[in-house]
């Protein structure tokens, strides 16, 4: 059996499972594995140094699959922000057909670029109104990230179990459920509560094909459900990361009355966590992590992860629940 669903018609894909954007993570080792296993692979456009390495990326990730896969771009104010647009030229010439975009509003106008070249757009929100102000702006597919999830929570610490039946109450197009999936009680969670798949970043990391260093992986599998750690909150722009002793220190400094961004600056710094994956160092820096490090127990290939998390919903419908019936 396999699950069909609005997002595996729209996607062209076999089982309703995509890998979320990974900064230093979503490379096309990764992204092909996901894809050729019959999930959606995403590179992630902000790892390639330029615009020209994204294409070159994206010619690579086309030779290790035949499948379809996606770009992820996140769109932030910084000070020196990247030039989005030439990225976002790059998917277009590189003719790839899903973009996943997270960030603020400004990501919009790469919405205006994409589209009139058929590229599907997945957007990522972690709140329902969000979520409903991106139907309205033309998006295709909503991402929705609960409170449970790596990266950005959002401020609202609305956890999956009703953010995501809340968005499906009042979104029409399709959702992917995301933030704490991991398996295949997961999956059938996520369908029971009006998402038609599910996102997947922290599980993904702790795969063969993950380009990172094994002592990083070993980490997911070691942190249990409470080895994440929120940080950035009274900057608000809330930032889930895995428990080690950086992030400890980090809370700690953070902590401290009239704390300022300067104080932690050199331990959360994205040189240092890429640092981190590249060397297993985890006195480096701090990496993205969620709760779900909880129901991760294992290093499996991509293919073996996503057969396991489909058998094991099939399972569930089939057995478990079916049995239940009176
Ligand atoms: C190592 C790592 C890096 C991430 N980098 C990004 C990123 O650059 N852009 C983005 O939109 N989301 C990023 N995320 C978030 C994921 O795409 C996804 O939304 C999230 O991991 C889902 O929650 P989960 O980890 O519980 O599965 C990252 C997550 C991880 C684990």
């Amino acid at each position: 059996m396999a699950f069909r669903t609005r997002i595996t018609e729209m996607l062209g894909i076999e089982h309703p499972i995509v890998q979320g954007g990974m900064q230093s993570v979503g490379y096309a080792e990764l992204a092909s594995a996901v894809s050729n296993a019959g999930g959606l692979g995403i590179l992630t456009a902000l790892t390639q140094p330029s615009p020209e390495a994204l294409r070159d990326e994206i010619e690579r990730c086309r030779a290790m699959t035949g499948k379809p896969f996606g770009v992820n771009m996140t769109v932030f104010p910084t000070i020196n922000a990247p030039d989005y647009k030439a990225y976002a030229q790059a998917i277009i010439d590189g003719g790839v057909k899903i973009v996943e975009t997270a960030g603020t509003q400004a990501v919009r106008e790469i919405w205006e670029m994409l589209k009139p070249h058929g590229v599907t757009i997945l957007h990522k929100c972690t709140a329902v109104r969000h979520a409903l102000s991106a139907e309205r702006a033309g998006c295709d597919i909503v991402s929705i990230d609960g409170f449970e999830c790596a990266g950005h929570p959002g401020e609202d610490d609305i956890p999956g179990l009703i953010l995501i039946p809340a968005a499906a109450d009042k979104v029409r197009i399709p959702l992917l459920a995301s933030g704490g999936f991991g398996d295949g009680r997961g999956l059938v969670a996520a369908l029971s509560l009006g998402a038609e798949g599910i996102n997947m970043g922290t599980r993904f990391c702790a795969t063969q094909e993950a380009p990172i260093h094994d002592n990083v992986k070993q980490a997911y599998v070691d942190n249990d459900e409470r080895g994440s750690f929120l940080i950035f909150r009274s900057f608000k722009n809330t930032a889930r990361v895995g428990k080690s002793a950086v992030s400890e220190e980090v809370v700690r400094r953070l902590s401290q009355p009239d704390a300022q961004f300067s104080d932690v600056q050199e331990l959360v710094a994205g040189a240092a966590g890429r640092e981190l994956l590249q060397t297993g160092d985890l006195s480096r820096g701090v990496f993205w992590a969620g709760m779900v490090q909880g129901l991760i127990h294992d290093i499996p290939t991509c293919q073996q992860l996503i057969d396991r998390i489909i058998a094991e919903a099939e399972a569930i419908i089939d057995q478990r629940l079916a049995g239940m019936r009176a």
